[in-house]
């Protein structure tokens, strides 16, 4: 099939190789001129694992343009795969999936399946349709198609090739002919339901997981009140399937382009309903504090972080991706900043996008080693393996080793061996300095 994917950032560029991968030709649109340019010489715009490989084996395949109009016409789908950003208000900004619709009303002249990809509030699908039947060209037959995307940055293309399930929302049948169409080589489970369900499917699945994480993260907090063990407790809890063991990891907050945004958004289109989903309310609220919890663990040896030279491991929102967005270490960092530390950062990819939001203000090091040389406090935001196989020699390298640990990485059997303040997430603080020296 011709297929068309307007927007080419995570959802979008990984849609489109998979999409090539299984046979289809592609074109990929971006009004980012920058980026189309990198695409066409082969330079993917984005870091994912196996990506590249991918963009290369299917390079005939896939066209990229800048030209929406010419790519809408000769395509059976068009997968509308912009961003949907946060207002002010935490409701989702629609403006960029409204200006492909406008393109796609002024332009199409024969039958369109319109798939929207990009996650928008319930009920978007249906007003895209309304839309699109009211203002078409002579000629034009649209069918609007809700086909969400569950892909996790880091493992993208995996999960889009082996993707947990493929959730369709058409009221139409010859939509849901042409999509099963598209996916007919995706050996995977296959759910049709109507558009509204679809829609709601996204939010419903990514909240419940960001719930998962704000309540795992609360009981981690309580832990250390009492002397449990979050990584034990964890553990105990995940053999029961009811429960499973996945997004039990405690650490210091989520972030990413999904939860945060999606979050906010539920709770904002409930607001409208005028039927607050409280446990969505406290998931958002549990990780703005979890956020500053080991700001808060710190300032109980310092009051202030003037003139203190501080090492910070990891700062995207997980490993295996370049993203910074809504990441625990940027509520972090400008606090230090603001009190007058010297801030050195460590990160194995996220330094170009750090420097576009930090700029000079910190010190970028290519290795751990570098950023813990003489530092008085370590902060890690992101469990690298790079940051997780670090050694009691590498932390040696500080004045002394003061370790705020937002991401559980090392063993506490291990780290109570040396001398070292280790003070983690629901687990129990290790402190083997003297109080002189801190
Ligand atoms: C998420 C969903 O997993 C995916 O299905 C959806 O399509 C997009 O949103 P992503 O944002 O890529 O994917 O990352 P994910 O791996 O889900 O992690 C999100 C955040 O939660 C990260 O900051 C991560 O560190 C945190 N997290 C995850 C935890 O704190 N604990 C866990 O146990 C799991």
């Amino acid at each position: 099939m011709n297929l068309t994917i307007v927007g080419t950032g995570y959802v979008g560029l990984v849609t489109a190789v998979c999409f090539a991968e299984k046979g289809h030709n592609v074109t990929c649109v971006d009004v980012d001129e920058e980026k189309i340019e990198k695409l066409k010489h082969g330079v993917p715009t984005i870091f994912e694992e196996g990506l590249p490989e991918l963009m290369k084996k299917n390079f005939g395949r896939i066209n990229y343009t800048s030209d929406g109009k010419k790519a809408y016409t000769a395509s059976n789908c068009v997968f509308i795969c912009v961003g949907t950003p946060e207002k002010q208000d935490g409701s989702a900004n629609l403006k960029f999936v409204w200006n492909v619709v406008k393109d796609l009303a002024a332009t199409i002249k024969n039958n369109c399946v319109v798939v929207v990809k990009s996650t928008v509030p319930v009920g978007t699908n249906a007003k895209i349709s309304k839309y699109l039947a009211e203002h078409k060209q002579i000629g034009a037959e649209f069918y609007v198609v809700s086909n969400p995307e569950f892909l996790s940055q880091g493992s993208a293309v995996h999960d889009t090739l082996h993707a947990s399930r493929i959730v369709i929302g058409a009221d139409d049948d010859y939509a849901k002919r042409q999509m099963e169409a598209v996916y007919q080589n995706f050996d995977v489970p296959k759910v049709f339901v109507n558009p509204q369900s679809a829609e709601m499917i996204k939010y419903a699945s990514n909240d419940f997981l960001a719930l998962k994480i704000s309540y795992i993260n609360e009981i981690a907090n309580l832990c250390e009140l009492v002397g449990a063990d979050i990584s034990d407790v964890a553990k105990g809890m995940g053999f029961d399937k009811r429960i499973g063991e996945k997004f039990l990891q405690a650490g210091v907050g989520y972030g990413g382009s999904c939860f945060p945004k999606d979050t906010k958004a539920l709770h904002w289109m409930s607001a409208f309903y005028d039927k607050e989903l409280k446990t969505i309310k406290a998931a958002i609220e549990v990780n703005e504090q979890q956020k500053l919890l080991l700001i808060k663990k710190a300032r109980k040896y310092y009051d202030s972080f003037e003139n203190l030279k501080i090492a910070v491991l990891g700062v995207t929102f997980k490993p295996g991706t370049d993203d910074l967005r809504d990441a625990p270490s940027l509520v972090s960092i400008p606090i230090f900043l603001d009190d007058g530390a010297e801030v050195n950062v460590y990160d194995p990819i996220g330094e170009n996008n750090l420097k576009k939001i930090l700029k000079n203000k910190i010190t970028y090091c290519k290795t751990p080693q570098k950023a813990l040389t003489n530092a008085d406090l370590c902060f890690i935001f992101t469990e690298w393996a790079e940051i997780k196989n670090l050694k009691y020699a590498d932390f040696a390298l500080m004045k002394q080793v003061i370790i705020f640990d937002g991401r559980n990485c090392y063993d506490l059997h291990d780290v109570k061996k040396y001398p070292v303040i280790y003070e983690s997430i629901g687990r129990k603080t290790i402190n083997n300095l003297s109080d002189e020296n801190v």
